[in-house]
């Protein structure tokens, strides 16, 4: 049924510009935004002054508004934006992975008891439609594992040192420039926004609520022309993926490391601002998504897709919740790891179950081993101090 759509939209930003643009050109459909809140008075805008407000309330309180947009950086200012207006019967459309991420479980219960819509898919992956899909096509499919590459900006300068030579730190300056990166690009770089898309994704492939602090997450931000040099040599790109998987029927694991890719997989070309998605199930065996994961208009038309939804009322079922079929996480896997280090006494805080490699000199000394990922969460915090870099081999034992 068509409703007719009037939006608040909060944030102009990267996101807020680029959804301006693609409603702008959609022809048959029409969403008028009412009102922009937005926080900087001083900021020079594209549009005139008379369309933005620097209040809130404005928005929240006027009863022609019937969806808001929230696309602002702040995530607990806009957990609040968004809860209040679902308690006041609007439906919500976010792309904030970390406020989403954050407060699942309670904005999951909020829009039960308020009956209202929140979408949330250009939240994780950009471009890709992985959510729906999730929800939609696998409702019943019995899913093996979701991994991918989930962060656009750890991509590009992935593939910015790897292709072009690139420095570590020119390539994320670029990736700042073009809008990929986050405010603080710690939570692009150390793996942290590909933990709230994972986070995302679990839900709606498995039906499990898991806190930020569940996941183990090691990002790019230690690597070094060693690492790209090693890499090289062996045929393979150096990517980050996120993993989810099932352990058994009823157990699932998950983390967020960088991976060993080899040019015969799908990742291998997936390169710069691109995302892509692996979802390995029972039935329709694997699938591969492919698609732009960062900037304003992929994001942009995300956003428009759930805008679009809402005019039906369309509402996610978190049908795998229900099923209730995966009931436990577990962090005690093996992993083959590739393990850079400078220092001996780094390398004893790693309790490698076997090693099958182990490469010394002056200045390049590496393992590779199998250690157990619960070894890694116990030195988590330290892991960001040590000279080292850790990549999984995606190598499988028994
Ligand atoms: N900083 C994010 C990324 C933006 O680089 O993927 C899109 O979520």
């Amino acid at each position: 049924m068509n409703k007719n759509l009037k939006l608040g939209l909060f944030g102009y930003g990267c996101v807020g510009q680029g959804l301006h643009d693609v409603l702008n050109s959609s022809k048959g459909f029409r969403a008028d935004i009412s009102r922009i809140c937005v926080k900087d008075k001083s900021k020079k805008r594209r549009l005139p002054m008379r369309h933005f407000t620097f209040e809130k309330d404005d928005i929240l309180n006027d009863p022609d508004i019937n969806l808001i947009v929230e696309l602002i950086d702040d995530a607990e200012e806009a957990f609040s934006i968004v809860t209040t207006a679902m308690k006041k019967g609007k439906n919500v459309v976010t792309a904030n992975k970390k406020m989403v991420a954050e407060h699942l479980k309670e904005l999951v219960l909020l829009q039960e008891e308020t009956k209202t819509s929140f979408l949330y898919e250009a939240s994780t992956c950009g471009s890709i439609p992985i959510i729906r899909n999730l929800e939609e096509y696998y409702d019943n499919e019995l899913l093996y594992s979701v991994r991918g590459i989930f962060n656009g900006s750890s991509n590009f300068i992935l593939s910015k040192m790897y292709n072009e030579g690139k420095s570590y730190k020119n390539a994320l300056s670029e990736a700042q420039a073009l809008g990929y990166a986050e405010t603080d690009p710690r939570l692009d770089v150390e793996g942290i926004d590909a933990k709230y898309k994972l986070i995302i994704i679990t839900l709606h492939a498995y039906g499990l609520f898991i806190e930020p602090s569940e996941v183990f997450n090691y990002g790019i931000s230690n690597i070094s022309e060693h690492d790209i040099r090693y890499a090289k040599e062996k045929g393979y790109k150096i990517k980050l993926v996120p993993y989810v998987g099932k352990l058994n029927e009823t157990t699932i694991t998950f983390y967020v490391l960088p991976r060993f890719i080899s040019s015969e997989k799908n990742l291998y070309n997936v390169d710069y601002e691109y995302n892509g998605v692996i979802a390995e199930a029972a039935f329709s065996d694997k699938q591969f998504f492919y698609g732009k994961g960062a900037g304003g208009h992929p994001s942009g038309s995300a956003v428009l897709s759930d805008i679009s939804a809402c005019t039906y009322n369309y509402k996610y079922e978190y049908k795998k919740k229900n099923q209730n079929t995966v009931k436990y996480h577990s962090t005690n896997i093996p992993i083959e790891i590739y393990l850079r280090y400078h220092n001996k006494s780094d390398l004893e805080k790693f309790r490698f179950q076997s090693v099958s490699e182990n490469y010394y000199r002056k200045d390049f000394n590496y393992v590779i081993g199998v250690i157990n990922l619960n070894n890694l969460i116990d030195i988590q915090k330290e892991l960001k101090k040590m000279n080292i870099f850790i990549v999984n081999t995606g190598r499988k034992f028994n």
